[in-house]
């Protein structure tokens, strides 16, 4: 089977799919943006409801066949761009009114599978593994990046506790010849992770998240987002994440318990303070989740976690406070390669 064709029969499940439609109540119309298109999979569904309208936003250029289609059945309520979402303000129109601003953080199956995108362990294609609108590959992370910022990157990025362990191992090998696709770097990994039979996973995950995550600048990119969506919607308009690694999840959270009305209580015997940067009304501090019956069928939805909150008219919107208590991510992530 080659690429493409294991490609067009990728099975594409929107993640989390009916509570973001009971959330938003796509049918009493309004504009949404979609800041993660993807397979289209939650435009689709709110392009259904005829008095809705569809902004949406992804950098994969590969996307662009979805979002043409959608435009061919939809030409007057659909729009795409091609374009990052720390860009956001650039592409939508600040009077646009947003009912709701979704991000679907990740990567989409289709990305996942298609080989030639070097995310995949088994793959002898070049060692991609970028998104979209990158300054630079896997190929350049792993052998031009110091050996010891690549250690504490893998350590960071990946949660990966042997990050110097396998940082050695790239190092060693490197020195001899380049690595050049993600087999080959799996295989390293796999050298450096001693006890692995006993793994539930492979050897390699927590590396190549740190390396995905250090290419596409994801952690930086959805801090940015978020930061561009509270400046885009208005009283009422919603701003809802779907997330799937613990880093993603810390960074949404606390967003959210910094601009909102819920901030952190010292004891549950105190009232609830009010939070003086309040920007946003929380709904509930816990995420919602796929249901049993979702992640039977999708295995992915299994580590996803739902935030949302309802953005108020407050104007004063102080960001630096919320990059600062992610500077390590920010720094460690624009290191020139
Ligand atoms: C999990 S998929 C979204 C799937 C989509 N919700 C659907 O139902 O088809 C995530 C998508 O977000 C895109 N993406 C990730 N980071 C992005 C960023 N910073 N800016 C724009 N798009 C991004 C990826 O290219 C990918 O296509």
């Amino acid at each position: 089977m080659n690429a493409t064709m294991s490609l067009e029969k990728t099975k594409h499940y929107p993640v989390m799919l009916n509570q973001i439609l009971s959330i938003i109540s796509p049918q009493h119309g309004g504009t949404f943006i979609d800041c993660t298109f993807g397979g289209g999979g939650y435009s689709q569904a709110i392009l259904k409801f005829s008095g809705t309208k569809v902004v949406a936003i992804d950098r994969d250029k590969l996307t662009q066949k979805y979002a043409n289609t959608l435009k061919k059945k939809f030409p007057k309520r659909f729009n795409f761009f091609q374009e990052k979402f720390s860009n956001l303000n650039k592409v939508v129109e600040k009077q646009t009114n947003p009912k709701a601003i979704i991000f679907d953080l990740g990567l989409s199956s289709f990305q996942l599978v298609d080989k030639e995108r070097g995310f995949s362990f088994d793959s002898n294609n070049f060692l991609n593994m970028e998104m979209g609108i990158n300054e630079y590959s896997a190929y350049d992370v792993v052998n031009t990046l110091d050996k010891n910022y690549l250690a504490r990157a893998i350590k960071v990025l990946g949660e990966e506790k042997d990050g110097k362990i396998i940082a050695n191992k790239i190092d060693k090998y490197r020195s001899k010849k380049p690595i050049t696709n993600s087999k080959e770097l799996a295989f390293i990994i796999k050298s450096a992770k001693k006890n692995y039979k006993n793994y539930k996973r492979n050897p390699a995950t927590k590396t190549f998240q740190a390396i995905r995550i250090l290419v596409n600048q994801e952690l930086t990119e959805l801090i940015s987002g978020l930061i561009e969506a509270t400046k885009l919607l208005a009283n009422g308009g919603m701003l809802i994440v779907v997330s799937f690694h613990s880093l993603e999840d810390k960074i949404v959270k606390n967003f959210f318990n910094l601009y909102s009305n819920l901030k952190r209580n010292p004891s549950r015997y105190l009232p609830i303070k009010e939070n003086e940067l309040d920007l946003f009304k929380l709904i509930s501090k816990k995420p919602l989740v796929a249901d049993k019956k979702e992640i039977n069928s999708n295995i992915r939805s299994r580590s996803a976690k739902l935030r949302y909150a309802i953005r108020n008219n407050n104007s004063f919107f102080y960001p630096s406070e919320f990059k600062s208590k992610f500077i390590n991510y920010l720094k460690l992530e624009s290191k020139e390669i």
